[in-house]
């Protein structure tokens, strides 16, 4: 897969060096960090054009500048990773993923890879008590098959949880768990398991 990534931050090196065996592509402000996590380096517009999806590891507040950089997005799976969540673990741009989406109108978001910290996603793979993280996707049907098959590169299990209306749900849920792990509260504790 031709893979887009826009930073070069810890989820972008994370995810970057689990997707080594497709064709990744790095763009981000400081060239000598992109290097690191690909060889391939190139400006917003030029990794856009040479990509058929966008991993979006960037801070919330900064996506929407970028993407007016990038050019031409119609047709582009684009993965918002991005959490905007600010002092006291609250939600500082609610509806992230659809502002994205607007922002891009022939592009199709996909949130996803939101829910954890970025050492879970340098694992290999992220199993816990035998069973592998499962990764909640929301966005358009076709884009969410995309990027279930990124998300198997991972040894993760991809959960289909809706369209792209679903998404400020992740966005508020990825805040009330950090609350929860900053006051030292076990977040997975909350949730019984299927049977029950
Ligand atoms: N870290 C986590 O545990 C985690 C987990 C899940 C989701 N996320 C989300 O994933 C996104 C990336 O997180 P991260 O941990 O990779 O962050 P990070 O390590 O701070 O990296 C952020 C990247 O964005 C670039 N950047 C910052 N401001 C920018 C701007 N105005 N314009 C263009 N590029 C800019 C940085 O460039 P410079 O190096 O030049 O500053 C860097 O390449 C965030 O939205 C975060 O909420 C993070």
């Amino acid at each position: 897969m031709r893979i887009g990534i826009f930073g070069a931050g810890g989820m972008a090196e994370a995810l970057g060096g689990q997707w080594s065996g497709h064709d990744v592509m790095v763009a981000a402000r400081d060239q000598a960090k992109a290097a690191k996590i690909s060889a391939r380096v190139g400006t917003w517009a030029e990794t856009a054009r040479a990509s058929d999806v966008i991993l979006l590891a960037l801070p919330a507040a900064s996506v929407p500048e970028v993407l007016a950089a990038a050019g031409n997005l119609d047709g582009k799976v684009l993965i918002d990773c991005t959490n905007a969540v600010g002092p006291g673990a609250a939600l500082t741009i609610p509806d992230q993923a659809v502002r994205i989406a607007a922002a891009a109108p022939g592009a199709h978001v996909v949130k996803a890879f939101n829910l954890c910290e970025v050492d879970v996603w340098r694992m290999t793979p992220p199993v816990f008590g035998g069973r592998p993280l499962a990764v909640p996707l929301c966005g358009a049907p076709e884009a969410i098959e995309v990027v279930s098959s990124l998300v198997r590169d991972l040894g993760c299990t991809p959960l289909n949880a809706g369209g792209l209306d679903r998404a400020g749900l992740m966005e508020a849920t990825m805040a009330f768990m950090v609350g929860l792990w900053f006051d030292g509260h076990d977040a997975q504790a909350c949730f019984p398991p299927l049977p029950a």
